[in-house]
Parts: C-alpha cells; structure tokens; sequence
C-alpha cells in the first residue's frame, strides 16, 4: 500500500485519483461536523462548493425534510439553518434530514477528488474508524486535506499523521510513504498528546477563538468519538 498526501488542496491528476482511496480531513470543522451529523442520525449530506448552490439545491425538496448548514468566515450564512459548529448538529435537529452543506475549505474538496475510487470523510472523532476501513480496503491511499483557503494546515496535516501512524502500526509490511507522509507523521508524533495546543497554534484555530468558537476546538480533538465512515459518492455523502 502507497499513502500519499496532499499538504495543499489542488486538483490531483484525474488517472493517479481514480485508483485510489481517498481520505479527506478538514478538522476544523467541516469533515469534524459531517461526522458529527452522521452519527446523531442525519439521513444524507450534500456538500456544495457555493451559498448560491445550496440554496438553489434546497429548492427540489420538500420544505421541513432539509437543513441548510455552513459557514462563510466561519459564521452562520444569513438563510441558513445551522452555522458550521458541530455541537449544532444534535439528533434533536438533524435526525432523519438530508443536509446541504457549504463550507468555505471543506465542501469543495470533495469536488476536487469527486473520482476517487472511494471516498471516506475522515476526523479525529471517527479516525480509529478510518484506519480500519483504509485496511480492509486495502488500496493505495490519498490522504487529501482540505487546507485553509489553499493553505497548509496544521490540524489537517496532524489528522492525516495520525491516520498513517495508526495503519502503519496494524500494516508494518508493504507500506511505501511519501516525503509529505512522513512528514505528516512526525508532525503527529510532536503533538500527540497535545492535539489541542496544535490547534491553538494554527492559523484557523486562532481564528475560530477570535470568532467566539474556542469550544470547537476542543470538540474536534475528540479522539474515536464514533465508528461510523461517511462516504462521499455521486455528489453525496452516506454511511
Ligand atoms: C472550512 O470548510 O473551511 C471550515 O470548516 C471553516 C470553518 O468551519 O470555520
């Protein structure tokens, strides 16, 4: 098994996507609240790239069966129901509805990697999860971060460390890493234990506490909150 990743969210090469797993991270927060919703009972996830987009989509169903959820500059979008905080997505309010969601950094990426051979949502809250699936798949592996506005990040990367981390120890044989795999792994094993200060020291999470969203930074430093694997396919995401 190859793992690859990718340190900044451009388009990767349609022929070397199409033969691959891959994993997409954006840790705070939209791959941390795709996996919230999931697991308090959300039926569907439809991630579009654009406000525009989601509002024209919510149009073809029926009023009370969607929530509009997301964020732009990581608030609530006027028109929307929910803001991009996972705490928000409680199965009070979501269970049972399909989601539409947008995202600044998060929604897009998974248009960007749309051929993948399987697509898997991945976070701190389901990564013992992940690992498990990426094993029994078995396939060469792009760990994609979704990176803050074509940025590196910092939470990502350390998410994607974590995930190599734990399937090399499962897989010792027969793994190749790339330069930013490894490099993303060592970055993990720095702040293992303290995922929480990485994220006080990256750029979006001093963003998030100006905002007034310290909390979520402790929530999507849950480690193995959940065993679900939401999968990203035709245009939506399931379990
Ligand atoms: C994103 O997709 O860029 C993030 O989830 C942004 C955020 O929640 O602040």
């Amino acid at each position: 098994m190859q793992i690859n990743l990718q340190l900044i969210p451009f388009p990767p090469n349609p022929v070397f996507l199409s033969d691959r797993v891959v994993v997409v991270i954006d840790v705070l927060r939209s791959t941390s609240v795709m996996t919230h919703a999931m697991s308090q009972g959300a039926s569907e996830i439809i991630p579009v790239a654009t406000v525009e987009e989601a509002f024209q989509m919510a149009k073809a169903f029926p009023k009370g069966s969607i929530i509009l959820g997301g964020e732009r500059e990581s608030k609530k979008i006027p028109g929307f129901d929910l803001g991009n905080s996972p705490k928000e997505y409680v199965a009070e309010k979501v269970k049972g509805k399909k989601l539409i969601l947008t995202t600044t950094n998060g929604t897009r990426a998974f248009h960007l990697v749309s051929i993948g051979r399987e697509i898997l949502v991945g976070s701190f809250l389901n990564i013992g999860a992940i690992t498990q699936r990426c094993l029994e798949l078995d396939k060469d592996l792009l760990i994609f971060l979704s990176g803050n506005e074509g940025n590196f990040s910092l939470e990502d990367t350390i998410c994607g460390g974590m995930l190599i981390e734990l399937i090399t120890r499962e897989k010792k044989k027969s793994i190749s890493l790339t330069d930013a795999s490894y490099c993303a792994q060592i970055l993990y094993q720095r702040f293992q234990n303290k995922l929480l200060e990485a994220f006080h020291l990256s750029d979006h999470g001093k963003g998030l506490i100006q905002r007034g969203f310290e909390e979520d930074l402790f929530f999507c430093s849950q480690i193995n909150v959940t065993n679900i694997v939401p999968i990203f396919r035709e245009g939506v995401i399931k379990i």
